[in-house]
């Protein structure tokens, strides 16, 4: 009989693992909650939020659901993995425990070190005077210092201080001000590491891993990487900088001691293991760990899985990946964030959106911030659409997005127009 599957989220990652569940034979009934529009295109949405864990395990025991997928990190945070699991129901992602892999750095820190894993020099604190001593032994000397609050933040819990100034400025909002909550009762104090970014994302069920691809994302909100942080304006797989003998050193050096490292801790890590990496002089070092995929990082890794994903997807939840090979099509996939007017900061909904019926039938469009308005499709959030395409190389498929994305529109719409700058550079082809 076909397989149920549930997929718990509501932006572009989640609208492409519908899309890429969608295309497996052995489904026959997708669920998304609470889902979007282009989502709902693919999948029956129902209305459930995704912080509801209780009310998607009853629903997931209603429906008789065989597989749930969960897209983002609060409800692994919230124990939705442990629920499904005392249920009897099978579920893809990490246990609580293991989600501390994101939701804690002073977790991650401490495991990182204890097991030798290379990431950047650091002390943690729960002292505000203390932390702010450590720091001064990096000003002092002219370095930067990295702050990071130890829990989650939403993206506003590091902060790279340039002066013992903003080094104070920080801990105090931090540690004293609360301004991140309990996120801050501790903090991370850290050594500034240069380099280039590159986001690495490999697939565990405990034991075995399979390292999927790597990708890089541009977080900042406009070109050249300016501006304020964002979710991220735009994605691309296989950076030129992770060439063959980077990816080994990533899994040797990496993935594969974090995985035996959480084993050994009683925490077995299970569902996506999203590395964080800074690299210099060939030399990677963890900058941090997510436990899901990246948004928009899903949106190019996924369109590029060879096969079914289903089976893959199932063992990982199951824990018998075993040796279970996973294959990447060749060449390249990017992807470009439209965003709402205003965005990061506030910004208005309800706009109308044209243009993507005009699009060429291969490139991938996946929904974010978007809502059906009397049957017109409309703006409702900051990241509105991801616009994906595939070419043999990065500078093919970064023109062709780039010809689609004119296709869309809405009032106040705007969005980068360097993605993929970095490996055009590398391979001087920009
Ligand atoms: P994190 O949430 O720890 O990945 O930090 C967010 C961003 O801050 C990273 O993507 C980096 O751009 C920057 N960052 C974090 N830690 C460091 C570090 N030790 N050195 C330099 N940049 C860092
Ligand atoms: N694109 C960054 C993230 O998903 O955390």
């Amino acid at each position: 009989m076909g397989k149920k599957v549930l997929v718990v989220g509501q932006g572009g990652r989640e609208h492409a693992l519908v899309w890429k569940l969608a295309l497996s034979p052995e489904i026959d009934k997708i669920y998304a909650a609470p889902g979007n529009p282009g989502i709902a295109e693919l999948a029956e949405c129902v209305e459930i939020g995704v912080d509801e864990v209780y009310k998607l395990a009853r629903f997931a025991e209603e429906k008789g659901i065989d597989l749930t997928v969960v897209g983002p990190e609060a409800p692994l945070m919230a124990g939705i993995v442990d629920i499904f699991s005392e249920k009897g129901l099978l579920i893809f992602g990490p246990a609580s425990e293991a989600a501390r892999l994101e939701g804690s750095k002073v977790f991650t820190k401490n495991l990182l070190e204890k097991y030798g894993i290379p990431t950047a020099a650091y002390k943690t604190f729960a002292d505000a005077d203390e932390a702010l001593n450590f720091a001064r032994k990096f000003t002092e000397k002219g370095q930067k210092v990295v702050i990071k609050a130890d829990g989650l933040a939403a993206g506003k819990g590091v902060v790279v201080a340039e002066s013992l100034e903003e080094a104070s400025e920080a801990i105090e909002n931090i540690m004293r001000k609360k301004t991140l909550g309990e996120a801050g009762n501790q903090v991370v104090i850290e050594e500034f590491l240069s380099g280039e970014e590159v986001s690495v994302f490999a697939l565990s069920d405990g034991k075995d891993f399979v390292v999927l691809a790597a990708a890089q994302d541009h977080k900042q909100v406009f070109d050249g990487d300016k501006g304020p942080n964002t979710g991220g304006m735009g994605a691309y797989i296989n950076p030129p900088l992770y060439d063959e003998v980077l990816a080994e050193k990533v899994k040797d050096r990496i993935i594969a001691p974090v995985i035996e490292a959480m084993r050994k801790e009683g925490v077995p890590y299970t569902g996506v293991l999203y590395a964080g990496l800074m690299v210099e002089d060939g030399d990677p070092k963890v900058l941090e760990f997510n436990v899901r995929f990246g948004d928009p990082e899903a949106q190019v890794i996924l369109p590029m899985i060879k096969g079914d994903i289903f089976p893959l997807f199932f063992k990982i939840a199951e824990g018998t990946l075993g040796d279970f090979k996973v294959e990447m099509e060749e060449g390249s996939c990017v992807c470009v964030v439209l965003a709402s007017g205003g965005y990061p900061g506030s910004y208005e909904k309800g706009k109308t959106i044209t243009g993507i019926d005009k699009l060429n039938p291969d490139t991938m469009i996946f929904h974010a911030g978007t809502a059906l308005k009397e049957g017109k499709l409309v703006t409702n959030g900051g990241r509105v659409l991801n616009v994906v395409c595939r070419g043999k190389d990065i500078k093919e498929s970064v023109d062709k997005v780039y010809k689609e994305v004119e296709k869309i529109s809405f009032e106040g719409m705007h969005y980068r127009r360097d993605i993929g700058y970095k490996a055009l550079l590398r391979e001087g082809l920009n």
